[in-house]
């Protein structure tokens, strides 16, 4: 099968929104400093749903296609550029109550949420290559050290990628810190798409990558 890898470094390609500012501004979803909530988070909902979050939600397909399947769970996308943040709020249906998007970097999430969260997605989270940045990657020791913090009780990530690389050394790194698999695959779309997807994921799978994929659960 040939896999074209169109997307390489789309991320560092980011085009600026001019009016970023303003759809932010004007957005009721949006939290731009989310410290301050720490350990408040279902006072923000209203509710004492369980909370979900997803780190580099970029344009916010796969997070509030959850929130509006799901209206028992309050999801919470975590997006780092004001450009990408911004087109993400603008696709929130409105009236649609439990969800939000926080603009912050993960290096900060347990300053953010207290014991907290019940899940968290990394869907197609940025490779990070080179050797010497391997540490900056969401499922390196670095932040499974940090999501100890911001999880309830038990701990579940859900990992979808294309890469290979970055697939095998987050199953190590969860395998090293304690976590078991409840559910992995190689080949994720290979009995046909999940119901709900990302935008990254859709276009790779429409090049014919591999989709690997894990549930990751700690207790
Ligand atoms: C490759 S894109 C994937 C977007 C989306 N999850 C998808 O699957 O279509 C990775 C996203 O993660 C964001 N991101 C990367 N590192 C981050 C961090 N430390 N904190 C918050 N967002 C981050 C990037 O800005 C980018 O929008």
């Amino acid at each position: 099968m040939i896999c074209v890898k169109i997307l390489a470094g789309d991320c560092m390609r980011l085009r600026n929104v001019k009016n970023k500012e303003e759809i932010m501004n004007q957005s009721p979803y949006l939290i731009r400093e989310g410290i301050s909530n720490k350990g408040c988070w279902s006072e923000v909902f209203g509710n004492d749903y369980p909370i979900y979050i997803e780190i580099g939600m970029g344009k916010g397909k796969f997070i509030i296609e959850n929130a509006l399947k799901y209206p028992d769970i309050n999801f919470i996308g975590i997006e780092k550029y004001d450009s990408v943040i911004a087109k993400a709020l603008q696709k929130i249906p409105d009236g649609l109550t439990n969800i939000r998007m926080l603009r912050a970097d993960a290096l900060f999430i347990d300053d953010i949420f207290d014991h907290e969260i019940s899940h968290l997605y990394l869907n197609f989270s940025d490779p990070w290559p080179k050797k010497r940045h391997h540490l900056r990657r969401l499922s390196s020791r670095i932040f499974l050290e940090k999501y100890d913090k911001i999880f309830q009780n038990t701990k579940r990530i859900e990992m979808r990628t294309d890469n290979y690389e970055l697939f095998c050394y987050s199953l190590i790194a969860f395998d090293e810190h304690g976590y078991f698999f409840e559910d992995l695959s190689f080949d994720y779309h290979k009995n046909g798409s999940p119901s709900i997807t990302t935008e990254y994921e859709d276009k790779f799978s429409k090049n014919g990558c591999p989709i690997y994929y894990v549930k990751a659960c700690k207790r």
